[in-house]
């Protein structure tokens, strides 16, 4: 059975909820190595009072027993402390009783950059809250949960992920614009070591690695570009510059370039895994754009909440999440394995095959 995930969650509802399927019997999980990951997701320079309030942690409501895998849907939730100011704003029942909290009034000043305008009328709601609070980044939560769970499994297969940030001077940055009422974006960077040749398929375009890697990092909030490799850099680059020579020793095949980023015709190549994401300055200013009351048909100022100044080092350990998780998907589609221990030696005996051991 193929990896799956699927998430459910509002920013400012109860919790945010991922369901895990097709995860393989035995993998130890370590609630720990989860909370630290939703923890990284939490920290970095210019992020707002939000964080304070969310000190995230998983909670299993399926799928594990005395901390391990079943081989059952694995169901992870992130409560939202937060919830407690909107229980009335958002009630998933018509509330009762007094208004009281946030989110009793509706939003009705959409925010350029963000999904509030386009998804107001795409889906007919009175209220950008209905559109925002799912397009939210908070969602990220969930996703950092299921990769901490990819991280492990991959694991088992020598694989490691690491996310980080490539911006310079980005507190430098987040200091001006924070006095500026402004927000600043940046770039990111993935990289998994221990991947062996032989990871996505060009058989069809969304098997490939590279357009799995690229449609998740794509598909987080805020993320603008994905390159894989060099990227953009290879197009102004003569073929006899851009590629990587193959070579062999004695422990086998390599390379000694690597500007492919570890993957060439959607499979990996035995090479580093290398992405970069670029992230747009957030779209919420505390000195807001100017946007249109879709209430009145006014000239208006865009809504201004709480938000961060920056989250490019969130996203480092987001697009370390997707990145794992992709290689876990990757890997259980090459290696199967409903038990850890068959996946684990599929892997063994697929390394015995080629002419290749990790560096
Ligand atoms: C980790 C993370 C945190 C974010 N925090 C904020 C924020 O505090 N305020 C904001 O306006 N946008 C924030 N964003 C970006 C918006 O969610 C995103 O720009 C918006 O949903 C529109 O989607 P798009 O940029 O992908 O088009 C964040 C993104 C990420 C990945």
């Amino acid at each position: 059975m193929a990896l799956s995930l699927v998430t459910a969650g509002e920013s400012h509802g109860r919790a945010l909820v991922a369901i895990v399927s097709g995860l393989p019997a035995g993998l130890v999980l370590d609630k720990d190595q989860i909370d630290a990951d939703l923890h990284r997701r939490q920290q970095g320079y210019g992020r707002s009072p939000r964080q304070q309030i969310e000190q995230d942690e998983v909670e299993v409501l399926a799928g594990l027993r005395h901390g391990r895998t079943l081989g059952t849907p694995l169901a992870l939730v992130v409560h939202n402390r937060d919830h407690k100011n909107w229980e009335w704003g958002m009630s998933p029942w018509p509330p009762e009783g007094e208004a009281g909290g946030k989110g009793t009034k509706a939003v009705t000043l959409p925010r350029p950059g963000h999904a509030d305008l386009a998804g107001t009328l795409k889906y007919g709601f009175a209220d950008v809250r209905d559109v925002l609070e799912r397009a939210s980044a908070r969602h990220t939560a969930v996703i950092v949960a299921a990769g901490a769970v990819a991280k492990a499994l991959i694991a088992k297969i020598a694989i490691t992920v690491e996310g980080r940030v490539l911006t310079e001077d980005i507190e430098q940055q987040v200091d001006e614009a924070r006095a500026d009422r402004d927000t600043v974006g940046g770039i990111v960077e993935v990289r998994a070591r221990g991947v062996p040749p032989g990871l996505g398929t060009y058989a069809t375009k969304d098997e490939r690695l590279d357009a799995r890697l690229a449609s998740s990092l794509m598909g987080t909030q805020a993320v603008k570009g994905v390159e894989i490799g060099e990227g953009f850099g290879l197009a102004s680059k003569r073929g006899s510059e851009a590629h990587d020579e193959i070579l062999r020793d004695e422990r086998g095949l390599y390379r000694d370039t690597n500007r492919a980023g570890g993957i060439e015709g959607g499979v990996s190549n035995g090479e580093e895994i290398i992405v970069r994401a670029a992230m747009k300055p957030l779209p919420t200013l505390m000195k807001p754009l100017a946007s249109v009351d879709l209430q009145t048909g006014e000239p208006a100022q865009a809504l201004v909440e709480r938000s961060d100044t920056a989250a490019v080092e969130a996203l480092a350990v987001v697009a370390e999440a997707c990145v794992a998780w992709e290689l876990a998907r990757a890997a259980k589609d090459k290696f199967g394995g409903d038990a850890l221990d068959d996946l684990v030696a599929a892997h063994r005996a697929y390394l015995e095959r080629i002419d290749w051991s990790p560096r």
